[in-house]
């Protein structure tokens, strides 16, 4: 009989068994995280080294480092009088992980300069390199942080995506280093086995989020929509083995898979010259965004002055991009559209599918408790091109969102039968 602990459903099994990781800490608050990224890598399965900036053991100390991890930090060239071999770490490793990566060390990579450890090592990587940023919002999105990061993307590094939320100078905003959990299972994914995955080598494009139409410099007409369901897409789709585009409207949420491309944008306009340019290469589309069917006629260039008691606004109509993507849909191309509604839903959402050319419409109804924007959970419909009805039960955004990529599969799978 087999002792130790049996696995619990849902739990992650030892993704990263037998990879060895360094992982390279800088001096950003976010190293206080540092040890609990180690453990899960640990738990991963991973074999962890750990070396530091001189500046990040003002944040996290070396002693929880080498704790978790079971063996000595480095953070210098040289201890005493014993050398820190940098090209022979650079060579151990499967993966470096720079984890936080402030805007100083990116500068300095982006640079290749080598007053550190953490620069030696990474000048000396034989293996892949993954920077997970740390920074100040102003900082993150001033011009040299924008060029120093497209420059580590020129040398083949992978950038985790920064996340949104509080910051250490108390503000909120984007930044913020991927939560360990999320840097951990960026890694799981990017090293898993893609080859048999069923939609490996295809391209998806996703569309999730509002759009900002804007009135004036300080305004604009928008939607509550988050892009909770459409990231959850995008996300069960790479999982899959699709290289997905995610075309992401205003949001706080972001995507973190090595196979997800996000494509910021704001206005539908953008939304809709994003998905042209991606439409062609896609094998499946799904388009989740709470698009604006009307936007300002005029965009005042100076901030709408408070005059008369009423204010009338003109308005015209957007693009509609899944009519337009419908219409220009090539045979073995895939694509799916949402209907959101709140009254005839399913004789609306059968009109939507044929007017819009798509082979697959998911009905959201807002009449549905626990269904809709924000909300950790949905309750949807999907109804096909062949007049099948297939209502879920509210669930998970992420376990539906699976449920819908299943479905997709299927119907893919018919078409080639076909
Ligand atoms: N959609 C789009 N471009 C637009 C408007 C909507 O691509 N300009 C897409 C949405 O992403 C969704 C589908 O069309 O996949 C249906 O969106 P919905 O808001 O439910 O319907 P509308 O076509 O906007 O019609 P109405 O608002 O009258 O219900």
């Amino acid at each position: 009989m087999q002792h130790g602990k049996k696995q619990e459903p849902g739990e992650r099994s030892m993704q990263l068994e037998g990879k060895k990781i360094i992982l390279a800490v800088t001096g950003s608050i976010a190293a206080y995280k540092t040890p609990e990224l180690v453990r899960l890598l640990i738990k991963s399965g991973a074999d962890v080294r750990v070396i530091m900036t001189p500046a990040s053991t003002q944040f996290v100390s070396p002693l929880a480092l080498s704790t978790v991890s079971k063996h000595k930090v480095h953070s210098n060239v040289s201890d005493g009088d014993a050398w820190n071999n940098h090209v022979e770490m650079g060579r151990w490793a499967d993966a470096i992980l720079v984890a936080p990566c402030s805007a100083n060390t990116m500068a300095r990579l982006a640079g290749g300069l080598c007053d550190n450890l953490v620069c030696a090592v990474y000048l000396s990587a034989a293996c892949p390199v993954f920077v997970a940023p740390a920074m100040d919002e102003d900082m993150w999105m001033h011009p040299a942080t924008r060029r120093n990061l497209s420059q580590l993307q020129e040398y083949g590094n992978i950038i985790i995506p920064v996340e949104h939320g509080e910051l250490a100078s108390g503000l909120i905003g984007a930044g913020r280093m991927a939560q360990p959990e999320n840097i951990v299972r960026y890694l799981e994914e990017y090293f898993s086995d893609r080859e048999d995955l069923p939609l490996s080598g295809l391209h998806a494009l996703v569309t999730a989020g509002p759009t900002y139409e804007r009135l004036d410099p300080v305004r604009f007409i928008g939607n509550f929509s988050t892009g909770k369901m459409g990231i959850a897409l995008a996300e069960a789709l790479a999982k899959k083995g699709a290289e997905v585009t995610l075309v992401l409207g205003p949001t706080t949420l972001s995507a973190v898979h090595p196979r997800i491309h996000t494509v910021p944008v704001e206005s539908a306009a953008q939304m809709y010259e994003a998905c042209q340019e991606v439409f062609p290469r896609a094998a499946i589309s799904v388009l989740a965004a709470a698009v604006a069917d009307y936007r300002p006629a005029n965009k005042a260039e100076d901030k709408i002055k408070k005059t008369g008691d009423a204010l009338e606004l003109s308005l015209v109509k957007t693009t509609d991009i899944l009519s337009s993507l419908g219409a220009s849909k090539r045979s073995g191309q895939l694509l799916v559209g949402f209907a959101l509604e709140t009254s005839n839903e399913l004789e609306n959402a059968r009109k939507k599918l044929a007017t819009k050319n798509a082979d697959l419409v998911i009905l959201n109804s807002l009449k549905d408790e626990g269904a809709g924007f924000g909300h950790e959970t949905n309750k949807v419909t999907m109804i096909d091109k062949e007049g099948n009805v297939i209502p879920l039960p509210l669930d998970t955004k992420a376990r539906i969102a699976g449920e819908i990529v299943n479905y997709i599969l299927k119907l893919r799978h018919v078409e080639e039968v076909v």
